[in-house]
């Protein structure tokens, strides 16, 4: 017996940073340089890439995902003292590598078992949603990978919520939406999506309109939510 207000699924699409995707993988696996600085760096990193997109979006002065991110690592990096162009390609480079969550696959594995679609809806460029899909191996295991690249706009504009809508030809109320990001998870409720938060970092809720009809803290509770 599932939620019943997950009773009607048939899609499940994720968000990818943060949720399927460990941003601070990269600084983990390529930062050594930063000493003592690297989980600064990486939290502001992750901080500075998210107001840039919203800030963008609100400016008009949409620019992809990757040049957002490269434009965010650089103040991070700037605002730490730190000046190192290798580094900086390096940390880049594997953004394109990120580690995927240990829950991911094998969620995904039985949503699908049990017949429901599976897909990314991320502010990522295709090449980055592309590259990072398939260095984690998760390429079979996702029926799309959309990006805001096709309205050229950031989350949570309504317009990016509703190219899943339109992609999967699916009802809002028949998507699961999921994110980590408290604030995507918001966007997502008040588009009309049926949203499970994962709440990975124990973090307290946004006061933002749109409520998540569910709080999960690990990906493995998914199927059991939709009943499977
Ligand atoms: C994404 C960001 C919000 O993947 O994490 O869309």
């Amino acid at each position: 017996m599932g939620n019943p207000a997950f009773a009607d699924i048939g899609a499940c699409v994720f968000d990818a940073y943060g949720t399927l995707f460990d941003v601070h993988s990269a600084v983990r696996r390529g930062g050594g340089a930063l000493g003592d600085k690297a989980d600064k760096v990486s939290a502001l990193w992750r901080q500075k890439q998210l107001e840039y997109t919203w800030l963008r979006s609100l400016m008009g002065a949409h620019a992809d995902f990757w040049q957002v991110t490269s434009e965010g690592l650089d103040y991070a990096l700037t605002a730490n003292g730190i000046k190192d162009s290798k580094l900086h390609a390096r940390l880049m480079d594997l953004y394109l590598r990120l580690d995927a969550y240990p829950d991911v696959t094998d969620a995904l594995t039985r949503l699908r078992a049990g017949g429901k679609k599976t897909a990314i809806l991320s502010n990522g460029a295709p090449k980055m949603l592309e590259a990072a899909v398939a260095s984690a191996g998760l390429t079979d295991l996702l029926d799309a990978a959309l990006s805001v690249e096709d309205v050229g706009i950031y989350k949570p504009d309504r317009r990016v919520y509703q190219l899943a809508v339109e992609r999967l030809a699916m009802a809002p109320g028949r998507i699961c939406f999921v994110s980590t990001n408290a604030w995507d998870a918001a966007g997502a409720a008040h588009f009309g999506f049926r949203v499970a938060w994962m709440n990975r970092f124990g973090q307290i809720p946004e006061r933002l309109p749109g409520k998540p009809a569910a709080v999960i803290e690990s990906l493995s509770e998914l199927p059991a939510l939709l009943g499977l």
